[in-house]
Order: C-alpha cells, then sequence, then structure tokens
C-alpha cells in the first residue's frame, strides 16, 4: 500500500521537536503541505524546513494564549490556500507535586490545561467549521495513556488534560461523522523525547524499561507512520477509537 498525500493540507502543532517533528517530516515526505507549528525553538523549526522546503511552512505561536491560537489557524488557511488535515500534538508536561506552593501548583494545573486541551480545543473548534463546509476533515489528538491510567501524583494536571483531549475526540467523532469530518486519538506511552528525558531523569530509566512489554522504548518514528495512514483518509471507518502506542505498558 502506497500512502501518497499529495495536495493534503495538514497542520501538525509541536513540530519542532519529538514527536510533532517525526510526524511533520513523514507528512512532506509522503507529499503533504504542512504547516508546521513551533514555539520558542526557531531553530529547530528551521532546520525541518530545510530538509522540506517546498512542503514545510513555518508559523510560530504560544499557546498559553488563546489569541495566538486563533492567530495560528487564520494565518494556517490563508498561507496554505485551506485545511484537510488537523494534528494537535503540541503539549507540555509540567511537574508539580503536591508541596508545591497553593497558588503556584493552580498556575502549572491552568497552564498545562491551557496549552494540552483549551488550545487544542480551540482548534478543533475552528477546524471544524471549516471541515463542515467543505464536508471533509480529519482531526488527530495526541493524548496520553495517561488519559486511561492515570499518572503520577507530580502529573496530575497532565493527566487531566489528556484524559479532556481524549473524550474531546470522542465527541467530535459522534457529533460531525455525518458532516464529513473524522476524529482520532493516539495514545502514547513513554517515547524517547526531551518531554519523556525528563521523567526519567527524575525516575530513573529502569522503571520506564520495567514498565513496557517490549525491549526497547518507543521512539517518535513509531508513532509518525500511525498519523501518516490515519491523515490519507484510508482509515476513516475507525473514527472515534483510540489508538495506543505505548509498546504494550497498557492494555485495555
Ligand atoms: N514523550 C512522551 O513520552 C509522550 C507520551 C505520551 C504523550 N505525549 C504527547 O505527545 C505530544 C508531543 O510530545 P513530545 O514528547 O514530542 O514533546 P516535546 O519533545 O517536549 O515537544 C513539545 C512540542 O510542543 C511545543 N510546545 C510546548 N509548549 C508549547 C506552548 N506553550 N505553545 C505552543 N507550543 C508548545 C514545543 O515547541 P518548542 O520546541 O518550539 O518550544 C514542541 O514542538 C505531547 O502532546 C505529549 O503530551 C508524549
Amino acid at each position: 500500500m502506497n500512502i501518497d498525500l499529495n495536495h493534503k493540507r495538514i497542520l501538525v502543532t509541536g513540530a519542532s521537536r519529538g514527536i510533532g517533528k517525526a510526524v511533520a517530516l513523514q507528512l512532506a515526505n509522503s507529499g503533504a503541505i504542512v504547516a508546521a507549528q513551533y514555539q520558542k525553538d526557531r531553530s529547530a523549526a528551521e532546520d525541518l524546513r530545510a530538509q522540506y522546503p517546498h512542503n514545510i511552512h513555518l508559523f510560530q505561536a504560544d499557546f498559553s494564549q488563546s489569541t495566538s491560537v486563533v492567530t495560528l489557524y487564520d494565518q494556517t488557511v490563508d498561507a496554505l490556500g485551506g485545511l484537510d488535515v488537523l494534528v494537535n500534538n503540541a503539549g507540555l508536561a509540567l511537574h508539580a507535586p503536591m508541596n508545591t506552593e497553593d497558588l503556584q501548583w493552580l498556575d502549572q494545573w491552568t497552564l498545562t490545561l491551557q496549552v494540552n486541551l483549551t488550545a487544542a480545543a480551540l482548534l478543533c473548534k475552528k477546524a471544524i467549521l471549516d471541515f463542515s463546509e467543505q464536508n471533509r476533515g480529519i482531526i488527530i489528538n495526541i493524548s496520553s495513556r495517561a488519559a486511561f491510567r492515570g499518572d503520577t501524583s507530580d502529573y496530575l494536571a497532565y493527566a487531566a488534560s489528556k484524559g479532556g483531549l481524549m473524550s474531546l475526540t470522542k465527541s467530535i467523532a459522534r457529533a460531525y461523522g455525518k458532516k464529513g469530518i473524522v476524529a482520532f486519538d493516539i495514545a502514547p506511552g513513554f517515547v524517547k523525547t526531551d518531554m519523556a528525558q525528563s521523567f526519567i531523569d527524575q525516575y530513573g530509566e529502569d522503571l520506564v524499561l520495567n514498565d513496557i512489554a517490549l525491549n526497547d522504548l518507543t521512539t517518535p518514528h513509531d508513532i509518525a507512520p500511525i498519523i501518516t495512514l490515519l491523515a490519507s483518509g484510508l482509515a476513516n471507518h475507525a473514527t472515534g477509537t483510540t489508538i495506543d502506542v505505548n509498546a504494550g505498558s497498557y492494555i485495555h
């Protein structure tokens, strides 16, 4: 099976590093025109674009600001002449133990929910309006194993944000299928990226390796092919589903 994404216009958030970078590269390699959003890491984003200068367009946005999210969407649609697929991948995992001072803990909770859930929901809302008009569109949201299994006490907000994103995806699939819109949830376990590294630094790599059924840790390249398949439209009848990519660490 060859997957050809020629003429597909795809927004990938959090494309400067980790999972988003591997996804943007594979989508561009399959012919898609990719709007790659980054927040701070301009030079990583430039490196990404250099690999597919004709297919990758860069956009800066800070999802802690909702106006920045709206601007990102509008700029993307203007530059690409529309949108076919939205991949909500950008996210953060803040370490917030219970002994953190109350208001600081709440600030971290609020920022986590804003970036991981509210910004993604706003992009979904705007895409749904456009997708409804064109009677087709694909939404792929990257949640987490934590949405189902929960997380450690230091990452309560992270798991809550991902649970919200997962249920948002299911609602979209149920509510907008008749408008030609499909929605998928990807739930990774540990993936070798900067985000996972900060967890490994705190808890040790053995904890992670002992937790999975396979011998090696998942990498972003284990996730990108699944998103490429979903973006192609070949799996539309699986709308509403969650695809676990957790190396057998949580099977449900
Ligand atoms: N790695 C894992 O083990 C794992 C497991 C389950 C789920 N996930 C999920 O997979 C997704 C990607 O994770 P990753 O490990 O690839 O993360 P990562 O390497 O830490 O990269 C995070 C990406 O999100 C962007 N970002 C961070 N804060 C942002 C903000 N305030 N506004 C806009 N963009 C922001 C970053 O942009 P800059 O680089 O420009 O700052 C970067 O491109 C996340 O949603 C994460 O929750 C990851």
